[in-house]
């Protein structure tokens, strides 16, 4: 397979090629991933989705590095893009630096950053040491607490047009990309048609230049909750549930290991151990 750069994300914009992107936490994920999507994110969405906590915040540089290097030792052929987490881009310019390049060093191609013009600053510093950037606006969930929950963004006047000045403010400002989450579809579709940039839809209709789902929504791994624009396309749960229940079962009954899954001594020796 061919590796995806972002001079070719930026030419299937242009040719309405639409874009497949899923997050990887780990080499296993990234494996199962590669050949069919085009972008890998290690988001910062690991912190809930893998490690038990209530929302991003909580999610630090070095735990996005333990994930990031076990994804990039798959060497795989999408976009490995770094999620920046919370505190990584806030505090200054060479804070940030330092904590993306580190992304780079490490195997990702680009980082991700949450918000819009109050992370210009930030994001232009990147891109002027040749980090490349990919933006994220709307239901930004490492806003959570001034948002009051996880809710759809951008459907007041006010906010929309904010949302297409912080898109714009983006591309001007270097990002390749840009992830609309969370906005209501004409939103997302104004936005994809006001830019040159390719973006990246979740929870924002299907006229955004292609699609990301976490790895775990899309194959039916997580438990409870689940957002509406989320399709889940196999009971993963379920099915791994079933299998280690059929093992559990084989245990109980003395049905595991059969003859064919054991080791022997050999013919000779086989005496010697009886008696
Ligand atoms: O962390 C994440 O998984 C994300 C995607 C859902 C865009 O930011
Ligand atoms: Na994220």
């Amino acid at each position: 397979l061919e590796r995806v750069t972002i001079p070719v994300l930026q030419q299937w914009k242009d040719k309405g090629r639409r874009v497949v992107m899923t997050t990887a936490y780990d080499a296993v994920a990234a494996r199962i991933a590669d050949p069919i999507v085009d972008i890998i994110l290690v988001g910062d969405s690991v912190g809930n989705v893998c490690l038990g906590f209530d929302n991003t915040l909580p999610v630090s540089v070095a735990m996005m590095n333990h994930h990031l290097e076990a994804v990039a030792r798959t060497r795989p052929h999408a976009l490995l893009v770094a999620d920046m987490p919370f505190l990584s881009f806030h505090v200054g310019s060479e804070d940030t630096i330092r904590n993306a390049g580190g992304f780079l060093q490490r195997g990702a191609d680009a980082v991700k950053l949450e918000g819009g013009a109050k992370r210009i600053e930030m994001v232009r510093a990147l891109v002027d040491c040749e980090i490349p950037v990919m933006g994220h606006l709307g239901l930004t969930p490492q806003s959570v607490n001034v948002m009051g929950g996880f809710k759809v963004q951008g459907r007041t006047t006010d906010t929309a047009l904010r949302l297409l000045d912080d898109a714009h403010c983006l591309q001007e400002a270097g990002c390749f990309a840009l992830v609309l989450e969370g906005i209501p579809a004409e939103l997302a579709a104004r936005a994809t048609e006001c830019l040159t940039i390719p973006t990246i839809g979740i929870g924002a209709g299907p006229d955004c230049s292609g699609q990301v789902l976490v790895f775990h929504d899309v194959l039916g791994l997580t438990e409870g909750h689940r957002p509406k624009f989320v399709r889940a396309y196999a009971n993963g749960f379920q099915l791994f549930q079933e299998a280690l229940s059929r093992w559990a079962a084989d245990i109980h009954k003395g049905a595991f290991p059969g003859s064919e899954e054991c080791y022997r001594l050999p013919d000779q020796l086989r005496h010697a151990v009886a008696n």
